[in-house]
């Protein structure tokens, strides 16, 4: 029996691999060439490759072509680049990713910026990020499109809700801030976005209707945090040591999920939550790059 509680990312993630499927079979039917995503990774970060490694296995899942292109560690910004330009401009390719983050030679900033708008399927270039924060279609970073994904399909309402949103990296804290301030369904909420520097989170936290956890720290939001009946999103997942556990680790998420679930009124897991969303909402973003969707 499903729990009413959980706001389950692997069936939901399961069923847009469907969809996603589906269209690309439709574009193979129509003569067009499957969707084609490239990812870039540079050195051997092992948490990088295993991210990478996921999305490969997802395209093969729904039938999107994934070329990898593996880079030394000491690569040059100018050696860099040329990739990103051939990435860029490759007739075969509809869109690409450069994993982050990023050996400490080279500048993530001007790497986002290399990559071609039309193309950035993470939606992490200040054009794509512009365009969000105006209510322009254009590409939205995977974490927020998939938390957003996640809203709308479980009908959680969140007009005139109050969200608040615990972290503001460029990634996943501000930009679903903005979602979730937009007006739009899922939206049009009122949004407090915590940081390291706001005194007192429990304050804040304790008047969320929504609370989005992306603050990086396992355990964070404890049941005194969070408001009676409170929709709870967890974006974190962290790999804890445990030689008790068969594999010698377990993953969890920045919520104690033993203290919330009871208080809150529906929650996402890790693993199971946010994570599964996040691998769909590229392939998702790809797939309108290979329908030139957003063509700037
Ligand atoms: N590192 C952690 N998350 C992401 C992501 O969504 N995209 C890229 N390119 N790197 C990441």
């Amino acid at each position: 029996m499903t729990d009413p509680k959980i706001i389950d990312g692997k069936a939901l993630s399961s069923q847009l691999m469907g969809e996603i499927a589906s269209e690309v079979a439709s574009l193979l039917d129509q003569g067009l060439p499957a969707p084609h995503l490239a990812a870039v990774l540079v050195g051997d970060d092992p948490a990088s490759q295993s991210y990478v490694a996921s999305k490969e296995k997802a395209c093969k899942q729904a039938g999107l072509i994934s070329s990898l292109y593996k880079l030394p560690g000491d690569i040059s910004m100018t050696k860099l680049f040329e990739v990103i330009d051939f990435l860029n401009t490759d007739p075969e390719i509809d869109g690409f990713i450069v994993q982050m983050p990023l050996p400490p030679q080279l500048d993530p900033g001007k790497v986002i910026e290399r990559i071609n708008p039309s193309r950035d399927v993470d939606g992490f270039h200040p054009v794509n990020a512009g365009r969000m924060m105006q209510g322009i279609p254009g590409f939205v970073p995977a974490t927020p499109l998939g938390i957003m994904t996640m809203l709308e399909r479980y009908r959680i309402p969140t007009e005139g809700k109050h969200c608040v949103v615990l972290g503001r990296s460029n990634i996943v804290g501000t930009p679903v801030s903005l979602l979730m301030s937009r007006k739009a369904t899922p939206g049009n909420a009122t949004v407090t976005l915590c940081h390291s520097k706001t005194p007192d989170i429990s304050d804040l936290s304790l008047r969320a209707d929504i609370l989005i956890a992306a603050i990086g720290q396992p355990g964070f939001v404890k049941a005194k945090m969070v408001k009676e009946g409170a929709v709870v999103i967890d974006v974190g997942i962290h790999r804890i040591t445990d030689s008790a556990r068969e594999k010698g680790y377990y993953i969890t998420g920045d919520v104690d999920f033993g203290e919330v679930y009871p208080k809150c009124g529906m929650i996402t897991p890790v693993p199971g939550g946010v994570g599964l969303m996040t691998i769909v909402s590229l392939l998702q973003n790809t797939l309108k790059a290979a329908q030139k969707t957003y063509q700037y």
